[in-house]
């Protein structure tokens, strides 16, 4: 994956393509890399590292320019140094390209230019592209769209590029195969923006098209945008889109991180998940999907809950809901062992699988082997017509709009929110739940978002701990009843993102094991909430305690008790205990969020992670 910006048009291209690349760096941040493009003249910054990087070394630098071509690079060909970086020029210094993908055979290409007397400074394909291009427009003398496109032809591979010469500054080829690339347009094509997704230029313009596979782009200063296709050269009429993404969906808003952001965004996606659901003024929960379904849910015997991640901590939590609130007996299986171990699956069970991307291949397999069965699934997905939110019979989005950090944040607490409306609806048509406690819990879900929003303000001394302990190797997470899956998800997210070693334990296991590994230098987050078992949590604490381990308690507000004991408290709003995973989980986040920062760790895109697992 790279990522690619440009701007042509009436206004100064540099900010615009700066931006935008910092937007797409997401898809690659080895190296960065500028064209600036004025008459007869083109000057080019690039740099290894990041963005900013390159931000530093244009600094003072006369940036004038109304054409302009970016790219952030994630390396194939050749290892991330200046030399390597995008843009590249060819040979006789008059075609500057940027490209995202894999030209496969370039290394044929390339042999065949040597013998044309055509040298090389980097390793990389694309230098090998632009030359090819430059080589089939001298000997042609054609003009660049047709050379791009004549070049392209004898290309295998993918490719998203943008190619411009300098002798024609009104103009931008763009060409695509297998690799994304939308070109956002002006009013009355003032002006064109080129990039690998829509985010660099949605302040600009909701008119965009999408270049599909083998299309070529001729792209004109106050010209209709001609696109050929690559193979015959025939005309394809522009699918102009009007975009629908926001600035803010797609920006850091501020924080310095997408993980921070979205921990911030909860009280936010919180309520966007139980609007128009959560009727809290008439005491009632509302879900189509759950309505139009309800006998199977009622007369399930069991519930299966099938997930990967952070997911399946969601459905630890609620399999505590369904069985407390509802009655209802739950299994909770990691969906890559479900699927291999000849389960048990009966007709009148409900499957309910979770899964922020809806793409996880092994979640999506359970779901296949649970409808073979002729069990009823359903999803509770995020990414809306994601694959299982299509596969499941029917399902209930979260709604907790785009999750860019790898690690799992809103996703989690939004699927914890969206199986308690379903756990309180079913308790209370069971009879399980009076409507005097319905009502309660429905008031006191009401409030959750403030409450959340309440719990954000321990930030700074969250921050203040992970100073403490941010070269800790080790860390135990202690937590009982609907807190012991929170405690699973505070040692995962420490773990994803700081790649310091933790594990969660249920508080009472810890006498089996993990006690041994107890003394000064371990700390231990236990989650010692009022209503959350609490006499029993204080006693571990105790037992911590005695064996000298650091203990960093998440607390109910005005505990007293527990502040003695422990080393650090981090107080949060009391709340019916059913909700406290919604609360709780929020310091946890944070903790590894600071520490994995000051740790010097890449929070949004740890090493070896994907946001996506689409391979079992
Ligand atoms: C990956 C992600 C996790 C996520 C898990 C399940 O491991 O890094 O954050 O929890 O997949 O993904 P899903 O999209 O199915 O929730």
């Amino acid at each position: 994956m790279c990522g690619i910006a440009g701007y042509l048009g009436f206004r100064e291209a540099y900010p615009i393509v700066i931006n935008g690349l910092q937007r797409l760096e997401y898809r690659g941040y080895d190296s960065a890399g500028i064209v600036l493009v004025n008459e007869n003249k083109l000057t080019i910054h690039k740099t290894k590292g990041k963005v900013s990087d390159l931000k530093e070394l244009v600094i003072n630098k006369n940036t004038e320019a109304n054409l302009a071509l970016g790219h952030t690079r994630w390396a194939t060909h050749g290892i991330p140094n200046d030399i390597n970086s995008h843009p590249h020029v060819s040979n006789s210094g008059n075609l500057v390209i940027v490209h995202n993908g894999i030209i496969e055979n370039y290394n044929t290409l390339k042999k065949e230019l040597l013998t044309r007397g055509y040298t090389f400074q980097s390793e990389t394909d694309t230098e090998v592209l632009v030359n090819l291009i430059e080589e089939v427009k001298t000997r042609k003398n054609c003009k660049l769209g047709k050379a791009v496109q004549l070049a392209l032809k004898s290309v295998v591979g993918a490719y998203a590029i943008a190619v411009v010469d300098v002798n024609a500054t009104d103009e931008v080829i763009v060409a695509r195969l297998g690799s994304p690339i939308a070109i956002g347009i002006g009013a009355n094509n003032s002006e064109f923006f080129v990039a690998s997704d829509a985010s660099p230029f949605i302040e600009y313009t909701k008119d965009a098209v999408y270049l599909e596979d083998g299309e070529l782009a001729i792209i004109k200063k106050e010209e209709d945008i001609v696109i050929r296709k690559i193979n015959d050269d025939s005309i394809v009429e522009p699918d102009i889109q009007e975009l629908q993404l926001n600035l803010e969906q797609i920006e850091k808003g501020g924080y310095d991180h997408f993980m921070l952001k979205e921990i911030h965004e909860q009280p936010n996606a919180i309520l966007d998940t139980y609007r128009g659901r959560l009727l809290a003024d008439q005491d009632i929960i509302k879900m189509g999907s759950v309505d139009n379904n309800i006998a199977k849910f009622l007369n399930a015997k069991r519930i299966i809950i099938v997930a990967c991640g952070t997911s399946w901590h969601a459905g630890l939590v609620a399999e505590y809901l369904f069985e407390d609130l509802a009655r209802i007996p739950v299994e909770v299986e990691y969906a890559s062992e479900f699927r291999y171990r000849n389960p048990i699956i009966n007709k009148d069970d409900v499957v309910i699988a979770i899964s922020q991307s809806g793409e996880t291949a092994d979640t999506l397999a359970a779901i296949k082997l649970a409808k073979s069965h002729g069990a009823f699934v359903f999803g509770v997905c995020n990414v809306v017509g994601s694959s299982i939110a299509r596969e499941t019979d029917t399902g209930a989005y979260t709604h907790a709009g785009p999750e860019i950090g790898v690690a799992s944040t809103k996703a989690f607490t939004t699927q914890i929110t969206v199986l308690t409306l379903i756990a309180l609806k079913l308790g209370n048509l069971k009879g399980e739940l009076s409507n005097s406690q319905f009502h309660k819990y429905i008031q006191e879900m009401s409030l959750i978002p403030s409450k959340v929003a309440e719990t954000l303000k321990v930030n700074a001394i969250v921050e203040e701990i992970a100073a403490i302990y941010k070269d800790a190797p080790n860390c135990l997470y202690l937590g009982r009843g609907y807190n012991f899956p929170v405690a699973l998800e505070g040692a995962l997210k420490l773990k994803e993102i700081s790649y310091i070693h933790a594990e969660g334990y249920p508080a009472a296991e810890m006498k089996h094991g993990p006690i041994a590994l107890i003394d000064e230098s371990m700390p231990v987050v236990v989650i010692a909430t009022k209503k959350g078992h609490y006499d029993k949590v204080v006693s571990n604490i105790q037992e911590i305690k005695s064996r000298k381990g650091k203990i960093i308690a998440v607390v109910t507000e005005g505990d007293t008790i527990v502040k003695d004991l422990a080393d650090h408290t981090i107080e949060i709003p009391f709340s019916e205990e059913a909700f406290t995973p919604l609360l709780a989980t929020i310091p946890l986040q944070l903790l590894s969020y600071h520490i994995a920062v000051m740790r010097g760790c890449n929070v949004d895109q740890p090493r070896n992670l994907a946001k996506s697992v689409t391979v079992e």
